[in-house]
C-alpha cells in the first residue's frame, strides 16, 4: 500500500516531479508508479498458491481492480479487494499479513533516504494490524512473533551462485545471515552445496558477495528512475509466505532464513537478527546459530554487527 499523505520524500513534493526526470510529473502519476508495484504480482502469485483460502489485496488504490483481475484465475481461493477508506475492513479474520508497502528508491539513493517515510506507512498498517487482527503472523515487522523477511537475498544468493557454480539454483540454496542493506547481507556461501564453486577469500568471491549485498542497486540502477525490485520481491515474498502457511498448517521441517527477534547477537546490543530459522504452528518455532562459518565470513559478520546495531537503534527511535 501507498499513502495519499507523505508518501514521497519532501523533494520530490516540493519540485511535483521525478528526481531523476526533467519532464514533470502529477503526483498522482508518481501514486500510480509505486501503487500495488509489488502488490499486483505478489497478489497474482499468492492466488496460485493451493494453500490461499481468502486473499484480501489492500492499498490507497486499484486494489479492487487487481482483485477482480486475479479472481478470475483457476485456484480455489477466494479474492476481495479493499479500498483506501477500508482497511480495518480488509484486516478481519486474517490469518497472515504480507505488507510490502513503501516508496521505491531511485538511483542515487540509499534505503535510509526512505526511511521515514516507509517507516511510517508499515507503522500505520501495523497499528491497524493490533487493532483489527491481534493474533496474526506479519511478514514484515519484527516484533515478538512476527518474521520479517529477507528472502529476496536469499533467492539472489542462490540465483547468482548457481549461475557460477552452473547448478540448478532449486538445488543451490543459501543461507543468508544478519539484515537487509549493504554490508548487513551475510551470505553463508561456504555451507551452500555449491559453494566450493568460489574460493572462500577469492577475488570472484568478494565480486559474488558484493553482488548479493548490492542486487538491490543493481536493479535500481537498471530500471533508471522507474523505481526498483518488484518482480523479484513479489517472488520472495510468495515463496516465504507459502512456506510459513504449510508451517501453520502443521508441515515440519520449515526453515528459512528470517528476520526475528533473536537471542543470538543480543548480547552486542542487537536485538534482531536474521538467520535460519525453523517456522512451525506459532510463527517462529527455532531460531538456528550460525553453525560453522569460514574465518573470511565471520569478517563479514563482524562488518555487519555495528551497521545492524545502528539500523535498529533507528528503528527504535522510530517507534518511539
Ligand atoms: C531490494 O533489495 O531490491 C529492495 O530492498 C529494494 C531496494 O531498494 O533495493
Amino acid at each position: 500500500p501507498t499513502r495519499h499523505q507523505g508518501c514521497c520524500p519532501r523533494r520530490w513534493r516540493r519540485h511535483r516531479r521525478f528526481p531523476s526526470r526533467g519532464k514533470r510529473a502529477r503526483l498522482s502519476d508518481l501514486y500510480s508508479a509505486v501503487s500495488l508495484s509489488i502488490g499486483q504480482p505478489l497478489s497474482l502469485l499468492l492466488k496460485s498458491e493451493a494453500l490461499v483460502s481468502n486473499l484480501s489485496p489492500y492499498d490507497i488504490h486499484g486494489a479492487p481492480g487487481v482483485a477482480a483481475d486475479v479472481r478470475h484465475i483457476d485456484s480455489a481461493g477466494e479474492v476481495n479487494g479493499y479500498a483506501a477508506d477500508k482497511l480495518d475492513e480488509a484486516l478481519q479474520g486474517v490469518e497472515v499479513v504480507v505488507i510490502p508497502a513503501g516508496v521505491p528508491r531511485k538511483p542515487g539513493m540509499t534505503r535510509d533516504d526512505l526511511f521515514n517515510t516507509n517507516a511510517s506507512i508499515v507503522r500505520d498498517l501495523a497499528t491497524a494490524v493490533a487493532r483489527n487482527a491481534p493474533n496474526p503472523t506479519s511478514s514484515s515487522s519484527p516484533t515478538r512473533s512476527t518474521p520479517s523477511i529477507t528472502t529476496l537475498d536469499v533467492v539472489r544468493a542462490s540465483r547468482f551462485l548457481s549461475g557460477i557454480a552452473r547448478t540448478d539454483p532449486a538445488q543451490t540454496p543459501v543461507t543468508v545471515v544478519g539484515g537487509h542493506s549493504g554490508v548487513t547481507i551475510v551470505p553463508l556461501l561456504s555451507q551452500s552445496s555449491a559453494g566450493t564453486a568460489v574460493e572462500q577469500g577469492s577475488e570472484g568471491w568478494k565480486a559474488l558477495v558484493h553482488r548479493i549485498q548490492y542486487g538491490g542497486d543493481e536493479v535500481v540502477q537498471a530500471k533508471d528512475g522507474a523505481g526498483s525490485a518488484t518482480l523479484s520481491m513479489a517472488y520472495a515474498a510468495a515463496k516465504f509466505t507459502n512456506l510459513l502457511l504449510k508451517a501453520l498448517k502443521g508441515e515440519a521441517g520449515i526453515v528459512i532464513p528470517t528476520f526475528v527477534k533473536s537471542p543470538l547477537f543480543a548480547a552486542q546490543g542487537i536485538e534482531f537478527f536474521s538467520s535460519a530459522v525453523e517456522l512451525g504452528p506459532n510463527g517462529v518455532k527455532k531460531i538456528h546459530d550460525l553453525g560453522n562459518i569460514t574465518a573470511q565470513e565471520q569478517e563479514l559478520v563482524n562488518a555487519a554487527l555495528p551497521e545492524l546495531k545502528k539500523n535498529i537503534e533507528k528503528g527504535f527511535a522510530f517507534a518511539q
